[in-house]
């Protein structure tokens, strides 16, 4: 691509959806959708009306690669940016080619206005690599009916049982099913009713995370094994099937490195999973829960966070290999539904 975008204007107005085309020339748009009255139709006898040009502009930080029509907009922390211009239900191999690019960029990706059936949800999932099965719900409930691979967060109580997982408080942070050996690479969740405000999710980049770290800190943690914890879950909510333990030692859990590599951008990152009855193996616990409190509170600097406002119809899919997450309480007497898919690492976390 040349390094410009062009926007189409009329004279007057400038045209297409105010969503993608907007006449202040610090927004990026693409042309995709848009296109020129035509002859010999009913518009042609408004061409006096409309002086038609193509408008080129720096691109500045919107990469639109060439056949795919998406921008995207960073959002300008260290993480998180928003897809514009594309239907999750038809991408095209052009356009997924860039989301994947801005997904290794900025680790985040959110997708306003989206109208997915779980089997969309699904497939445009797929396209990232095979779908892990989530946790079993809290309740013992699995599953959407017919559909393994989605997880229901919600706090919404049909017939007395959640219809879903993590209630409405607050969610810590956390990286989805560490606690495995093999845990999912993406995950990616689709809001269908959301409260009117509050719930909102932060993501932190654990590569900058990792970055900012002074130099002996880094030495210390550097080769160590972190025990991702497998009783809790971000809710604190006791998972199906596990008895609580509140040793970290003994507590069940995946053992991974503290800090990895991310498989495709190569940078390293620090790699926490959750707080909660995390041990850094061969510590005395006293000392792993000092390292720890020291790790986490650079890691959940503000400064390394991006937040999302859910609209019905988002989708965010993040990293969890470079970044943790974490949900505000909302109203529990206000409904929220989301669905989530997740999809395998194709290696495990490595140093
Ligand atoms: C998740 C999760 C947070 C939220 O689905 O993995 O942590 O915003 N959800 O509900
Ligand atoms: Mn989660």
């Amino acid at each position: 691509m040349d390094g410009f975008v062009y926007m189409e204007v009329g004279l007057d107005r400038v045209r297409g959806s105010g969503k993608h085309l907007q006449a202040d020339s610090t927004r990026h748009s693409s042309v995709r959708g848009v296109s020129p009255p035509k002859r010999g139709t009913a518009t042609q006898g408004h061409l006096l009306n409309w002086v038609h040009c193509l408008i080129r502009l720096p691109k500045m930080n919107s990469i639109t690669p060439s056949e795919s029509a998406i921008t995207v907009f960073p959002s300008g922390r260290p993480l998180g940016a928003e897809i514009r211009g594309v239907d999750l239900r038809a991408v095209t191999d052009a356009d997924f080619a860039a989301i994947q690019k801005a997904w290794n960029d900025h680790s985040v990706l959110l997708f306003r206005g989206q109208q997915l059936t779980d089997d969309d949800l699904i497939a445009f999932s797929r396209r990232f690599g095979d779908l892990d099965w989530p946790p079993i719900q809290e309740t013992g409930r699995r599953f959407v009916e017919g559909y393994p691979e989605i997880y229901v967060v919600s706090n919404v109580i049909v017939n007395g049982e959640p219809i879903g997982s993590l209630g409405a408080g607050e969610a810590t942070w956390h990286t989805d099913m560490s606690y495995l050996e093999d845990p999912p690479k993406a995950s990616m969740l689709y809001a269908l009713e959301v409260p009117p405000s509050a719930g909102n999710t932060y993501f932190c980049g654990m590569c900058h995370a990792y970055d900012s770290l002074p130099d002996a800190l880094k030495r210390r943690i550097e080769g160590r094994l972190l025990k991702h914890d497998g009783t809790y879950n971000s809710g604190g909510f006791v998972r199906q099937g596990v008895t609580a333990v509140d040793d970290p030692v003994t507590s069940p859990g995946a053992y991974h490195p503290l800090v990895c590599t991310h498989p495709e951008t190569k940078r390293r990152a620090l790699y926490l999973g959750r707080r909660r009855n995390a041990y850094v193996q061969g510590l005395p616990l006293a000392e792993s829960e000092a390292l720890l409190d020291e790790l986490w509170s650079i890691a959940t600097r503000e400064e390394f966070t991006w937040h999302n406002e859910w609209q019905v119809g988002d989708v965010v899919l993040w990293d969890n290999r470079c970044t943790m997450h974490r949900r505000d309480p909302f109203d529990p007497n206000s409904r929220r539904i989301l669905h989530r898919t997740q999809v395998k690492g194709e290696t495990r976390p490595t140093a």
